[in-house]
């Protein structure tokens, strides 16, 4: 592939687009999520951000059904609270594992959890997200909304691999997002992480959604033959959490634009639960689906190229080629 300049991108991407495509996305923006109705007792659902909005629901979703929930979320008294409630509420088995998943100690550490978990996993739902006005470094110096929504996802599977593998059953979703159409013109491998400027909201957002789409791809070609399965998913326009880490101007927007026009994230838990458990979606793998509609990628997001040369990029920026394994 020849230098990753802005030019070279829009080169390659723009005959690609077709605005058929565009249609499609608004077309299944409009439709209600299908429905399972079966039983998920006595199965092991793994899920991140569950103290919130789509998470707080899709934990819900399944524990009703009779799952057990084992969630990551970086707030202990949340955690307990939401355990609590599903225990009593449900009565099944909820445990939390406690994690900031910006911070590449912690992300190693749940992974190391996980892999040593004594039950298998059945699905593992990668949903912890920010939305971030203003760029911000973690700890390890990484842009805040890539660690936690591309990163963070990233070294769990990797970390995982094997074990899941093993197992052969679960079901792979990330709640990913439409947003990541912001980055138009793809991943800016010179300036992944906006370290040399040019950041927004937006774009930080749409690029850490594009890449966690590309190492989809990967991963399913990892798991080919595993009987596990990776897909992606947009959980609708919905009124939870996310951006209350932004400024007073943009919590009001939110509120009163944005959140007007937003469903119940209830809606985006039944798509979730539909997504990890009908059979309708047995073997079904590296699908993109708008709630539960399979659609058409962007072709920045098809590129399978940049998913090879974002690979070791990742490794590196993750710890996972030596170091903190
Ligand atoms: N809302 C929408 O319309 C929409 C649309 C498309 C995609 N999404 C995606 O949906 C996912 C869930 O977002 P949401 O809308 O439900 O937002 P939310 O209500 O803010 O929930 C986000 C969850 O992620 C957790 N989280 C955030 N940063 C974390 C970190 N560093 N470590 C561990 N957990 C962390 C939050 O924990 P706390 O409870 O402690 O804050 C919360 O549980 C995100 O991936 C988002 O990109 C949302």
């Amino acid at each position: 592939m020849e230098k990753q300049t802005l030019f070279a991108r829009m080169k390659r991407y723009w005959p690609q687009y077709k605005w058929s495509n565009v249609g499609e996305m608004m077309q299944h923006n409009r439709l209600p999520p299908k429905e399972c109705h079966e039983d998920f007792r006595g199965k092991l659902v793994v899920i991140s951000g569950a103290t919130s909005g789509i998470g707080y629901h899709t934990a819900r979703r399944y524990a009703a059904a009779g799952a057990d929930i084992l969630s990551i979320n970086r707030n202990p008294e949340k955690s307990q609270a939401l355990c609590q409630e599903l225990r009593g509420e449900f009565g099944v088995r909820c445990d939390a594992m406690v994690a900031d998943l910006s911070v590449l100690a912690d992300i190693h550490r749940v992974a190391q959890e996980l892999k040593a978990w004594p039950r298998p996993i059945d699905v593992l739902i990668h949903n912890a997200g920010v939305y971030l006005n203003k760029r911000t470094e973690t700890v390890d110096g990484l842009e805040t909304t890539f660690a936690v929504h591309y990163l963070s996802s990233f070294i769990i599977n990797y970390l995982l691999l094997d074990r899941l593998k093993e197992e052969g059953r679960a079901r792979i979703l990330f709640v990913s997002s439409e947003g990541y159409r912001f980055a138009v013109w793809g991943l800016d491998l010179d300036n992944l992480q906006f370290e040399r400027g040019g950041y927004s909201g937006l774009k930080a957002y749409g690029s850490a959604k594009t890449a966690q789409i590309l190492s989809m791809h990967r991963f399913a070609e990892l798991l080919k033959g595993s009987g596990v399965t990776i897909n992606a998913m947009h959980p609708g326009m919905v009124a939870t959490n996310t951006g209350n880490e932004n400024n007073a101007f943009y919590r009001w927007y939110k509120k009163n634009f944005i959140d007007r026009y937003s469903q119940s994230p209830a809606v985006s838990a039944e798509a979730l639960y539909y997504l990890g458990v009908s059979p309708e979606l047995a073997g079904m793998t590296d699908r993109f689906f708008n709630l539960t509609t399979q659609e058409n990628l962007a072709p920045p997001a098809l590129d399978l190229e940049m998913a090879e040369l974002l690979w070791p990029i990742s490794m590196q920026l993750g710890r996972l080629s030596g170091g903190l394994q």
